[in-house]
């Protein structure tokens, strides 16, 4: 796919121009609403774990893509013993060495190689949807099931709603959700469980020629709103799955 869009250039770019949950999240929002957009995430990722009866605590862990390192400072928390970050952007990696000497992180793409495991949890939060060709998508799926321990869980948050493929920008591309979970299950990988995180945060602007001066005329509006939105979400996006644009989907391996 010839989008221009070339992932460790574009990541290190960002995360050195913001290292904070702007940088890592939805850049089309503030790092106000980023906060409440987390929390929101956190509680769908709780949701699931408990639905799949995942826990963290005396784990070995690959954390892919851990950006800021938002998760990796909760997974501390929760006790895992071991875990192994890595990302393709090298401030990413060189930080959170820092943040986390306790940790190991390594600089690489998912799509080309993953560190031998094998691990009890793998997390890839928010980088499927950045890895916008089918080809590499793939053969990500693949390095990972090949290092994931046989009772291991796959944890994955991305769009598994979309009823249509679309790539708003040249650095995201969401596939239609049938196609996605297919590409899982060629993987040899089963659902074990999916929540819905958001429906009314991590908004998509949608197609068509509107100007820019409404665009940020609606993020502004958002961006005062989102602890309405956040509780919303938190409450609500339970019931209304079908709607929702950000979901935390557990797989284990199918052959287990
Ligand atoms: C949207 S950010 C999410 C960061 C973090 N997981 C979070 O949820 O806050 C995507 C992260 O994945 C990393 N990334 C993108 N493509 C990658 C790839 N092919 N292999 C490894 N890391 C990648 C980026 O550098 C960035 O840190």
């Amino acid at each position: 796919m010839a989008s221009g869009y070339r992932a460790g250039a574009w990541w290190e770019n960002c995360l050195s121009q913001n290292f904070d949950l702007r940088g890592a999240g939805h850049q089309g929002f503030s790092r106000w609403y980023n906060l409440w957009l987390y929390q929101a995430k956190l509680q769908g990722f709780i949701r699931a774990c408990r639905l799949a009866n995942v826990t963290l605590g005396g784990t070995h862990m690959l954390e892919v893509g851990p950006g800021t390192g938002w998760w990796t400072r909760l997974f501390r928390e929760w006790g895992v013993t071991a875990l192994l970050g890595l990302d393709i952007a090298p401030t990413s990696v060189a930080t959170l060495a820092h943040q986390f000497p306790e940790f190991e992180f390594r600089h690489g793409d998912v799509s080309e190689s993953v560190p031998a495991g094998p691990y009890d949890v793998i997390t890839v939060f928010d980088v499927f949807e950045h890895i916008v060709d089918d080809r590499r998508l793939i053969a990500a799926l693949k390095n990972l099931t090949t290092c994931l321990d046989p009772d291991a869980a796959l944890i994955v948050t991305d769009n598994f709603g979309a009823t249509r493929a679309i790539s708003p920008v040249p650095e995201v591309r969401l596939r239609h959700s049938q196609t996605y979970f297919e590409l899982f299950a060629s993987a040899g990988l089963q659902l074990a469980a999916i929540v819905p995180n958001c429906v009314v945060l991590n908004k998509i602007f949608p197609d068509g020629p509107w100007p820019s001066r409404m665009r940020k005329a609606v993020a502004e509006v958002d961006n005062m709103l989102a602890p309405l939105l956040y509780a919303f979400d938190v409450h609500l996006s339970p019931y209304l799955g079908r709607f929702a644009n950000h979901h935390t989907a557990i797989f284990r391996l199918a052959t287990r």
